[in-house]
């Protein structure tokens, strides 16, 4: 086979730089190692920021995102039980749509099933071979059979896990990395969201979020230390613990019920440097990951498919590589951006067992001083909300 592109990995990157190719007649083909369904499967995060909603509109596929997602104009912070709601409306004048990862995935995929472009699933082992030279290619077997796709370019959107980074030579790659001493633990539940939106929670007992993936689904997550077993959780421990962690009346109006999803996820900070190997390129968890509390994990995702997805259609309408030779630089700026919001936000909301009596003081007056000042309250917003470069 051949291709002008070949993908690695059919999450939302990789379909979003398909469909990105495809509008501009660039030739594309996704190899996944998993099922659709599988993949459609996998509970992830659920806020898009403005660009991304700009996006999802760009590529023809705004429709359902406007018609089920949920505008939120803010979000509510809560430290000890005391809440303070941000009005990013107010503040900044934008707002976020909640829309979850799974629902961007699906509409991706229906789009790229209308259209009649390639997606090779159940694609295993895959080997990204010569991309250091003119003429990369990759080879994976699907059904016992080994098949070969000689390409220009191959975009690594296979995840944090992928072959993808795993393929650069050692020493090329630089990596930085913190690992957090806790996860969340997060329940999907078939009942009304507790409050309208969101709520970051902040307690000694640990931190704890409520979500929601609709006006009759919601989403909760509470902190745990990082060995933590999910076997360990009943639903109804969960929801014991969630309500000790809220304000007395957010835990009075919860909606409890019979868990549909339960898992922990553990968090990590991390990004790897450069993003371009000769003529393979990294993009999305395969490149960096986030811890979710900022919610920026899907949406920094994006907007690096954005820009590669733009570099890309440079080179091939007007044969100018300045797009692909700026695409790391360029990302990487705001991928650090993100990754600064998201460790600050972790650091303000979560209860670090290392950092003791001292530690929770300074979160306290971090807290205070957000609640306290017009401008501190922008920044988070902005943040939020999304930068706009
Ligand atoms: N060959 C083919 N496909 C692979 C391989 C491989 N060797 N390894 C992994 N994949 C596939 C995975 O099965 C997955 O479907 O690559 C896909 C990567 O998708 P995601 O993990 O969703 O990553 P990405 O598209 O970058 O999206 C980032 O996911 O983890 C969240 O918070 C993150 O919301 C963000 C989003
Ligand atoms: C979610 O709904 O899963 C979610 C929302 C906000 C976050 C993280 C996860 O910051």
């Amino acid at each position: 086979m051949r291709t002008q592109v070949a993908i690695v990995g059919a999450g939302p990157a990789g379909l979003m730089l398909g469909r990105i190719l495809e509008r501009a007649g660039i030739d594309a083909i996704i190899l996944e190692r998993r099922s659709a369904d599988y993949v459609l499967g996998r509970v992830r995060a659920g806020v898009l920021e403005q660009g991304s909603i700009e996006l999802m509109d760009e590529v023809g596929i705004g429709q359902r995102m406007h018609h089920e997602g949920l505008v939120h104009h803010g979000v509510e912070l809560s430290f000890d039980g005391d809440p303070h709601r941000l009005d990013f409306q107010h503040l900044i004048g934008r707002h976020v749509m909640v829309y979850g990862q799974t629902q961007v995935t699906h509409d991706l995929m229906d789009a790229r099933a209308a259209s009649g472009a390639q997606t090779v699933y159940a694609a295993e082992d895959a080997r990204l071979l010569d991309f250091d030279g003119e003429h990369p290619r990759i080879e994976y077997r699907k059904d016992g059979v080994t098949h070969r796709i000689e390409c220009d370019f191959i975009a690594g959107c296979d995840g944090y896990h992928g072959i993808s980074r795993a393929s650069v030579p050692l020493g090329a790659l630089e990596t930085f990395e913190r690992v957090y001493p806790f996860g969340w633990l997060g329940v999907l539940v078939d009942r009304p969201p507790v409050a309208e939106e969101l709520i970051y929670a902040h307690h000694e007992r640990g931190f704890a979020l409520c979500s929601m993936r609709s006006p009759t689904r919601s989403r909760y997550y509470v902190q745990v230390p990082a060995a933590e077993r999910v076997e360990a959780w009943s639903d109804d421990r969960f929801w014991d613990e969630l309500r000790a962690r809220l304000n007395p009346q957010t835990a009075a109006a919860l909606r409890t019920g019979v868990s549909i999803e339960k898992s922990i996820a553990p968090l990590r900070s991390f990004v790897a440097e450069p993003l371009r190997f000769g003529r393979l390129f990294l993009v999305g968890d395969a490149a960096h990951i986030v811890p979710p509390t900022g919610a920026k994990g899907l949406n920094l995702a994006l907007s690096d498919v954005r820009v590669l997805g733009a570099a890309l259609v440079e080179f091939y309408g007007e044969r100018s590589a300045a797009g692909i030779d700026a695409y790391s630089a360029t990302v990487l700026k705001r991928i650090w951006k993100a990754e600064r919001f998201s460790w600050w936000m972790t650091s303000l909301l979560h209860v670090f067992p290392e950092t003791g009596a001292f530690g929770r003081r300074i979160q306290r007056a971090e807290f205070d001083y957000l609640v306290g000042s017009r401008v501190a309250q922008q920044s988070l917003a902005e943040n939020y909300t999304g930068l706009l470069d």
